[in-house]
């Protein structure tokens, strides 16, 4: 199963997103746009894990949000991966405790290591955003990250991880996926989900 672990946005957060980049889906509707049910916050992408991993790697995750204090996080700006000129992905930025999310980051990088399933993107440099969007060919959205060079969210307080599923209708990469989340665990000082 196709696997990564992630934070999560708030309901109040993706209604401010979905308002500022509403008309923007409509101006470029040749992007494609992801929907909100969508928005998260990558922390490590884990690619293709067996079952016996996976269970692995849940008491592994639970260790590690629990090594964390909740994270004070809002979203606003622009980028584009590899750049705004030659755009694949069209993301906004996170901003807030400029150290914590990385450091958290490292410790499910690390714990999904020792469950024996290393994150993809192993060694590569952590930058945090939420992708709104991705290009089917390399295109330029400068105008795009200029106009949302000023949108800010309001900032939320992330209570918690989230081990999602990433299903693939009909199995290619670049059809819309289908979110599942496995497991959920609390950050140091939140209380247990459900609790
Ligand atoms: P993205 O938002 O920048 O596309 C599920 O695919 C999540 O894992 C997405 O948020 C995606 O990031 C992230 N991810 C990171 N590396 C990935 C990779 N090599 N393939 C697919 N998704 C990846």
């Amino acid at each position: 199963m196709r696997l990564f672990v992630a934070v999560g946005v708030p309901a109040h957060t993706a209604d401010e997103l979905d308002d500022a980049v509403a008309p923007l889906r409509e101006s470029w509707p040749g992007l494609r746009w992801t929907g909100r049910d969508a928005w998260h916050l990558t922390l490590a992408f884990l690619g293709e894990v067996t079952e016996p991993v996976c269970a692995r790697l849940e008491p592994r995750l639970e260790r590690a949000a629990g090594r964390h204090p909740r994270l004070l996080l809002s979203l606003g700006g622009a980028g584009a991966f590899p750049g705004a000129a030659r755009a694949r992905v069209l993301w906004t930025g996170v901003q807030g405790e400029p150290r914590a999310l990385p450091a958290l980051a490292r410790s499910v990088a690390a714990g999904a290591l020792r469950a024996g399933a290393p994150p993809a993107e192993e060694g590569r440099r952590f930058r945090p955003h939420l992708t709104l969007a991705r290009c089917r060919d390399p295109a330029d959205v400068q105008t795009l990250v200029d106009d949302l060079a000023g949108w800010a969210g309001t900032p939320w307080t992330a209570g918690e991880i989230y081990l999602i599923r990433s299903h693939l209708p009909g199995g290619r990469p670049h059809d819309r996926p289908r979110y599942e989340t496995l497991g959920c665990w609390p950050l140091a000082g939140s209380p247990r989900p459900g609790a």
